[in-house]
């Protein structure tokens, strides 16, 4: 039995791509949590945005995280806000292992403007192209301070084909063996 892996960091830095191909490779079983928070919900992360605002975001994140830090063998892909509320951090730290995935701001641009990612974060599909990146760093310097507490720092950069995910999995899963 394993301790939950929570994966996090800023949006785009491929939580969600890394961590699915990761668990498969482990054996484990993937959460998303955004994904999670939508199917108990019902609602998609966008639409609870706009009608419950981001407070009310915050807090059902925060319980969702909650129930996930209970269990055992998951592999969790945060939100990227995840660790920045709540003292979520000092929870994740507490009941597993924690990664901050790391890649440059241009290339989570990059990512964060494909049409199918942009559409799905709240913060970013209203805001002109040009000023992504910008945001990005804001955010990411902001955000720093509790991305850093995560016990392990892992290179994400390298997941731009299948191939590579499963490589870069493949190093991120021997490392974890060795916390375990
Ligand atoms: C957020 C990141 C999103 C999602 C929500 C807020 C943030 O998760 O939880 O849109 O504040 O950075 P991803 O990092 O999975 O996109």
């Amino acid at each position: 039995m394993m301790k939950p892996v929570f994966l996090i960091g800023y949006m785009g830095c491929g939580k969600t791509t890394l961590g699915e191909v990761l668990a498969r490779q482990m054996g484990l079983r993937f959460i998303d949590l955004d994904e999670f928070i939508e199917a108990r919900q019902g609602m998609s992360i966008v639409k609870i945005f706009d009608e419950m605002g981001e407070n009310r975001f915050r807090e059902l994140e925060t319980e969702a995280l909650h129930e996930v830090a209970a269990m055992t063998d998951v592999i969790v892909g945060c939100g990227g806000g995840t660790p920045c509320h709540c003292d979520n951090m000092a929870l994740m730290n507490r009941a597993g292992i924690t990664v901050w995935l790391t890649t440059s701001p241009e290339r989570i641009t990059d990512r964060l403007l494909l049409p199918e990612q942009k559409c799905k974060r709240p913060k970013i599909n209203t805001l002109p192209s040009d000023e992504v990146l910008s945001l990005v760093v804001k955010e990411l310097e902001e955000r720093a301070p509790f991305y850093s507490q995560s016990r392990l720092l892992f290179d994400s950069t390298d997941i731009e084909t299948a191939r590579a995910t499963e490589r870069t999995a493949r190093r991120l899963a021997a490392i974890l063996k060795q916390e375990d």
